[in-house]
């Protein structure tokens, strides 16, 4: 089989490294993927949101499977457009992806079919926004309608903070049209997880649970970002608290969806706040987590081309799924001012000394080649990921290999799996 991975960050490194090793596959091709990408796969310079140039590359190359990892393209319709010229590709199509791509449809859905979420409001000018920004009890959760790249959401915490995130978003158009309307909804405490699962638009598949560190920051501290860490399992996500998710959430909105006539196939994915009171929907996504997926998929010991081509083909209920039992731990080295405007081009030392350990995986994210130097090329550069016995050990394993890596403004957070740790 010949594949296609659509992305270029840490989770279409770690797809790519899976599905290059499934007897299956004879040819991986990436568009437009990354340094680490370009040892295992060809790397072709298209990029993800170039869906034309995508659909006739693949029919052109005879690609057997199309897989799309980031959510721009899956919102902007890869999948339908793919569907057309009859290539299979492994995501939902546009009007599923509403899913993700507006929040209001995800909020409006949820309170339809009383999956449990935070209560919250629509506002759709800056006018109401500021009305809602005086008066909210705070701290309030501020996110933008649409897409952007897990930085739309401001926990607001004081009245200054939440009338300047409120001109931000929708005064100053940070991001774009994504801003032109707004949920503002309570701030839940609480433990996040991720539960993803493979989705053929009826049923579903879930994975292992795990947990992604939004903030910027150790201790949660920070602005949010597209993901610092994550590890898997999550311990907090016991036998009955899995059954409890899929039965109130992952099943119901799964339904509800394919009731709307948007039925969502590939991957869902539930961020969740465990509260005092029980679960939460904080968002659904339709796409595999970064860093979620780099956690999860190390620790798969299925042919994942398998249950990818399954599930695009219907074949859902023909997948078992099996797993390492030991955690995984992803450490994200990020670019120094990241989430916020950063430098690029610096070159990145020590990749050599880490390479050789089986239970250690370097993805990359933001990089690319200048001359035979591997630089930084984007916020989030790398994905430093380790298997261990336990959850301490894949820790350390993974720290020892951050320390010899090493770039100009280089941060990251030194608690990733900390929590699970203490429990
Ligand atoms: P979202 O994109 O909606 O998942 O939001 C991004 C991040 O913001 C989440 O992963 C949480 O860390 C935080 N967040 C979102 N909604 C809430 C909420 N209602 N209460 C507390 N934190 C939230
Ligand atoms: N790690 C969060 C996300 O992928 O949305």
């Amino acid at each position: 089989m010949k594949v296609l991975v659509v992305g270029g960050g840490g989770r279409e490194h770690a797809l790519v490294t899976k599905i290059a090793a499934s007897p299956s596959v004879s040819k991986v091709y990436a568009a437009p993927g990354n340094a680490g990408i370009a040892k295992i796969a060809e790397c072709v310079p298209i990029d993800a949101t170039e869906t034309i140039r995508l659909r006739n590359f693949a029919a052109r190359e005879g690609v057997d499977l199309t897989v799309v990892g980031p959510e721009a393209p899956l919102a902007a319709g890869i999948v339908d457009e793919f569907g057309k010229a009859g290539l299979p590709a492994f995501g939902p199509g546009a009007r599923a992806a509403q899913l993700e791509a507006s929040k209001v449809f995800a909020k409006d859905l949820m309170k339809k079919h009383g999956i449990p979420t935070a209560p919250y409001r629509v506002v759709d000018s800056l006018a109401l926004a500021r009305e809602w920004a005086r008066e909210v009890d705070l701290p309030a959760v501020i996110k933008a309608d649409g897409l952007a790249a897990g930085k739309g959401v401001v926990v607001a915490r004081t009245r200054e903070e939440a009338l300047a995130t409120v001109d931000r978003i929708m005064k100053d158009k940070a991001f774009g049209t994504a801003g032109e309307r707004l949920v503002i909804e309570d701030c839940l405490e609480g433990e996040e997880v991720s539960i993803l699962a493979f989705t053929d638009g009826q049923s579903l598949y879930p994975l292992e649970s795990s947990q992604d560190h939004k903030r910027a920051l150790d201790l949660d501290r920070g602005p949010n970002t597209g993901g610092m860490g994550a590890y898997s399992p999550a311990p907090v996500v016991d036998d009955a608290m899995m059954r409890r998710i899929i039965r109130e959430m992952l099943i119901p909105i799964i339904h509800a969806m394919h009731r709307e006539g948007r039925p969502v196939k590939g991957l869902l994915y539930a961020g969740l706040m465990l509260t005092a009171d029980g679960p939460r929907v904080l968002e659904f996504n339709v796409r595999f987590g970064d860093p979620e997926a780099q956690a999860l998929l190390v620790r798969l010991k299925s042919d994942l081309v398998e249950i990818l081509d399954a599930t695009t083909n219907g074949r859902l209920d023909q997948v078992s799924i099996e797993w390492d039992e030991r955690p995984a731990v992803c450490v994200v080295l990020a670019s120094g001012g990241y989430p916020d405007r950063y430098d690029q081009g610096f070159p990145i030392q020590g990749l050599s000394t880490v390479e050789g350990d089986p239970d250690v995986f370097v993805f990359h994210a933001g990089t690319r080649m200048k001359g035979s130097q591997v630089v930084t090329a984007g916020g989030r550069v790398l994905g430093v990921t380790a298997l261990g016995a336990n959850l301490g050990l894949a820790r350390e394993r993974a720290y020892d290999a951050v320390k010899k890596i090493r770039f100009q403004g280089m941060h990251y957070r030194t608690d990733i799996g900390l929590k699970a740790l203490d429990r």
